[in-house]
């Protein structure tokens, strides 16, 4: 924290508006160590880096951001927007970069990569290839209005609340290693995570934001469920090349180029890379627990049907009343 009070570089000056905005938002610890605030509407986990993506991103035209909830198939839309994008560019896929790169370094993360160590200076992104590969769990409000307002496009992936918070439960005890969090707590996490307490939240504001932006402007934001992708994956990612601006061709099709990539990027065959399987991603997590077991209901074998209704009751009603309701996934 700056103490200076006689400097007025731009660095301080930004540092110093940072502590008075922190002194003023409603904070809490997320997992009991790490400060969250409720800035826009959402919580926080990385205010600095945020607000100066927010500041700083000059977006092109052509970029493509992935958008998402932690825990909702980010990592696997990482993987397949990379290879669909870069299908003639590597078409020898026993040589693709997938084997030898995690898909964090292929589609790069705002707030917590590009921007998380930025004082004073930015980081340099023209030098890209284009289209440029983004991903931001940055909800739909608070992302750059240059993001808003140019011709980039967003690919954003939901998925249902309970597989995103057992999803996020396991996340939690791999990563954190913590012993005051232990398996019977479970439901006083839940409840936190229906009352919207936890990094990215609330989740049905979250969704809304990408949903309404969505209905008005389907060809900026394309809306795919994690659970559609598993039922139908060959058609969700026809849609997703479609929206990129790269369909398939009849030829590629035939050629069963489609069901290749889908193959490529299958949860079991990435899970067993070894550049999957050791190293870190943003510094503080092991890439291995980006992959569990990727199935839609697996919430059943851990929360109680009976018991977690009435929590859910209010996100669900929420989602109702404007409109939203999920196209591939009933409880
Ligand atoms: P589970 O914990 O339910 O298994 P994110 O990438 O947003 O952090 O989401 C992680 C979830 O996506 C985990 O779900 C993980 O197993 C699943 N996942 C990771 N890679 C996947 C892939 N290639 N295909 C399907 N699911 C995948």
């Amino acid at each position: 924290m700056s103490t200076s009070t006689n400097t007025n570089s731009l660095e301080d000056i930004e540092e110093d508006k940072l502590e008075q905005l922190q002194l003023t938002l409603p904070n809490k610890l997320w997992l009991g160590k790490y400060p969250t605030y409720l800035y826009q509407g959402f919580w926080c986990l990385v205010l600095e880096p945020t607000i100066s993506f927010q500041t700083h991103f000059q977006a092109q035209d052509s970029d493509i951001i992935l958008a998402s909830l932690p825990k909702s198939g980010t990592t696997w839309l990482k993987f397949l927007i990379f290879s669909v994008i870069n299908r003639n560019k590597f078409p020898d896929f026993s040589k693709h970069p997938l084997h030898t790169q995690n898909p964090h370094e292929l589609v790069l993360q705002f707030e917590l990569k590009l921007y998380s160590k930025i004082k004073g200076s930015q980081p340099d992104l023209t030098k890209l290839p284009s289209p440029r590969l983004f991903a931001t769990h940055i909800p739909y409000p608070s992302l750059p209005d240059s993001i808003k307002t140019s011709k980039c496009k967003i690919v954003y992936v939901c998925r249902n609340p309970l597989d995103t918070f057992i999803s996020l439960w396991h996340f939690n005890l791999k990563c954190e290693r913590d012993e005051t969090i232990t398996p019977d707590m479970i439901m006083k996490y839940f409840e936190n995570f229906c009352k919207g307490g936890f990094a990215f939240g609330p989740y049905e504001d979250y969704i809304l934001g990408y949903w309404d932006e969505h209905t008005r402007n389907p060809d900026k934001v394309l809306f795919l469920e994690y659970e559609g992708l598993k039922a139908d994956p060959s058609a969700q990612v026809m849609r997703l090349a479609e929206f990129m601006g790269c369909p398939f061709s009849e030829e590629e099709q035939k050629a069963s180029l489609v069901e290749e990539i889908i193959k490529l990027c299958s949860l079991d065959s990435l899970k067993e890379k070894d550049v999957n399987k050791s190293g870190k991603f943003y510094d503080f997590v092991e890439n291995y627990a980006l992959f569990r077991k990727g199935e839609v209901g697996d919430w059943i074998n851990y929360l109680n049907p009976s018991m977690i209704k009435e929590l859910l009751h209010d996100l669900h009603e929420k989602l109702k009343k404007s409109g939203f309701s999920f196209k591939y996934y009933n409880e």
